[in-house]
């Protein structure tokens, strides 16, 4: 038997990084064409976090994210071998902020890198560490999930700017003797014939033309969202019976499923056709919106704080978004 084989993988800690400051639906309403009865109903969101542009920004909060996830651990940032930042919101494409955070937090001489898959960015982190350190070649990894997307809004325009907030949420994986523990499936995925349902232009040749008419800036995000509606709903009940069916789990062997947090109706339709008891899927969309790559870490977190989940539990991680993307992880954590 080779090392692979023997090892398993514990999530050892983890951590939250979210801004202080609120942008409410009321604030919203006095910058857009919107109310806040209608952001709640279509989407169950009444606040959300967004960054201090002057004193904040995607790395300090992903790096808090990851401090309070390696003192959660017990660890030092020495420890981690390996640092992968899930985002969309890289204030450059080089260098990577994960190395700029590693280096912020004492992970240097840790490799470091970003990893890009939207909404999906962590699930596919997890996916990747996990399967790293469960074949030998890294003991401790530090996955960190963080987007500002209050950078890339346009919040003159009332459908995108409603949706998102920023935040950051962040895990320690680590080797363990137990086999038994870490990723018992996982699955990632991408369509790329629907990238343009959420994307972010550089330059007006990449605007497809039937997008020609948006008035959002080249720049910003964009966003068919009716389209995106349709695919998450969809997709979210495929991957997470795609993920019951390959492992034979049934919902009453799952202690939580820990979702994607995009719009409260697409959580809602997949708890309802699958049979999901609410005390297993823990929302909190209407304090923060959407997220993007910081929300599954997020959510986990709070449900541990909240010891929602223990040793020897099965968690369900599952997420979807901009690519398009999926991913599920089915943990024994
Ligand atoms: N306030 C008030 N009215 C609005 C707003 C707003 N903020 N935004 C749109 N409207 C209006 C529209 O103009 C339209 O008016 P009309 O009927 O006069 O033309 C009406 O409301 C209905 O618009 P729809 O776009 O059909 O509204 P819908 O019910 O689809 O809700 C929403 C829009 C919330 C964006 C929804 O489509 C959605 O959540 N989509 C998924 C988006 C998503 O999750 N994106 C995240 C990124 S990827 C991911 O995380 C999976």
């Amino acid at each position: 038997m080779n090392q692979s084989a023997m090892c398993g993988v514990r999530i050892a800690g983890s951590g939250a990084g979210i801004p202080a400051r609120v942008l409410s639906n009321q604030d919203l309403e006095r910058m857009v064409d919107t109310s806040h009865e209608w952001i709640v109903q279509r989407t169950g969101i009444e606040r959300r976090h967004i960054i201090d542009q002057a004193t904040e920004s995607q790395a300090t909060l992903a790096g808090q994210a990851l401090r309070r996830a390696i003192s959660n651990a017990g660890m030092s940032p020495s420890q981690l071998d390996l640092v992968i930042n899930a985002t969309v919101t890289a204030e450059m494409t080089c260098p990577s902020n994960a190395c700029r955070i590693a280096h912020e937090i004492g992970a240097a001489p840790a490799g470091a890198f970003d990893l890009v898959a939207a909404c999906s960015g962590f699930v596919y982190s997890m996916n990747l560490a996990e399967s790293l350190i469960r074949c030998g070649r890294y003991r401790t990894v530090g996955l960190v999930g963080c987007d500002v997307l209050s950078g890339s809004v346009d919040y003159t325009e009332r459908s995108v700017s409603i949706l998102f907030g920023d935040g950051a949420g962040a895990m320690i994986l680590t080797r363990d003797d137990d086999a038994r523990r870490g990723c018992l499936y996982q699955a990632m995925g991408a369509d790329g014939s629907g990238w343009h349902s959420l994307y972010m232009p550089r330059r007006q040749q990449e605007v497809p033309a039937s997008d020609a008419t948006n008035p959002i800036p080249i720049g910003l995000l964009r966003m068919n969202g009716r389209e995106v509606y349709k695919f998450a709903v969809n997709k979210f009940r495929e991957v997470i019976e795609d993920a019951m069916a390959a492992t034979g789990l049934k919902v009453d062997d799952v202690a939580q499923f820990v979702c994607h947090q995009s719009n409260i109706r697409i959580i809602e339709a997949a708890m309802e056709r699958l049979d999901l008891p609410k005390e297993k899927v823990h929302i909190n969309i209407a304090e923060y919106g959407n997220t993007s790559a910081g929300s599954v870490p997020i959510v986990y977190d709070e449900i541990r704080r909240l010891g929602r989940v223990g040793e020897g539990d099965v968690v369900v991680f599952i997420a979807f978004g901009g690519g398009l993307t999926w991913a599920s992880s089915v943990w024994r954590i």
